[in-house]
């Protein structure tokens, strides 16, 4: 059921506080939404590495292609996003400059190849319960179209392809400390970069942290929407399972039925 599709979103008439006008659950989805296009670049090195160990099974190499394409036009959709928010006045280059050069110049050189992919299938876990989450939210029905279009295509597309970098994990290294020391690495760069880039982001905004959360837990939406650390915490315990699949919830459906009703406008 995997398609790569070439979308281009348009961000032009989002506002300031796109996400149905609450201002730190803005800032905390752009924080996550700059850190995409470094971090799928990752995924794609990550999984090409072991290409060569699994070019016996054809089903696995459509789905890698597959993986990589998709990945592929979601950093070029998010990196927009990033420039989008310069448009809006935020300065992110310096930020998203010290955060290319530590994953990629240190942390990436750092890692075994093993724990690369390994940190790859777990930060996919987690792309894909927070798309599970989007995609079920009517809170996210109620943001802004564009965003919207953007989040959700992605999160679609984050379903379809969010077992690959797993199966290729277990064709290569099915150890599961291998797998649970990718979870601890994945966890902790994903936690530690997001904070900081919705740190950089609400001090722009003229907020500080404490009265970013404040004002995130007074929109906590009364029950209505998951919260993004409610989905990473499950998310986490999930993987530690030792018979822990991504497929062991099938929520493809979800997915099919998001992509059967979008508009799609593909890139030039
Ligand atoms: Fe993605
Ligand atoms: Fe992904």
């Amino acid at each position: 059921m995997m398609q790569v599709r070439n979308v281009r979103i348009p961000f032009g008439a989002a506002p300031r506080y796109w996400f149905s006008g609450r201002r730190a659950a803005t800032h905390l989805s752009n924080a996550l939404n700059l850190l995409f296009p470094v971090g799928e670049r990752f995924f794609i090195r990550s999984v090409r590495h072991y290409v060569d160990r699994v070019e016996d099974d054809p089903e696995l190499m459509d789905q890698i292609h597959c993986f990589f394409g998709q990945e592929g036009n979601h950093a070029r959709e998010h990196q927009r996003f990033a420039s989008f928010l310069e448009s809006q006045g935020y300065e992110v280059r310096p930020f998203l400059d010290d955060y290319e050069r530590l994953m990629s110049g240190i942390v990436e050189r750092l890692m075994p190849p093993v724990l690369r992919l390994s940190a790859t299938a777990a930060c996919e876990h987690f792309t894909a319960s927070l798309a599970d989450n989007a995609l079920r939210s009517p809170v996210f029905q109620e943001m802004h179209t564009e965003v919207k279009s953007l989040l959700l295509w992605h999160a679609a597309e984050e379903i379809e392809h969010k077992a690959v970098a797993y199966d290729v994990l277990r064709r290569v290294d099915s150890r599961y400390a291998v797998r649970v020391a990718g979870l601890a690495i994945a966890t902790t760069l994903l936690l530690v970069w997001w904070a900081m880039a919705f740190r950089m982001l609400v001090e722009q905004d003229g907020m500080t942290v404490g009265e970013a959360l404040a004002d995130l837990r007074s929109t906590e939406l009364d029950g209505r929407h998951r919260t993004p650390q409610d989905v990473i915490r499950s998310a986490f315990k999930e993987y530690l399972a030792p018979g822990f699949h991504p497929w062991n919830h099938d929520n493809s459906a979800l997915a099919r039925d998001y992509i059967e009703t979008m508009a799609l406008t593909e890139a030039a």
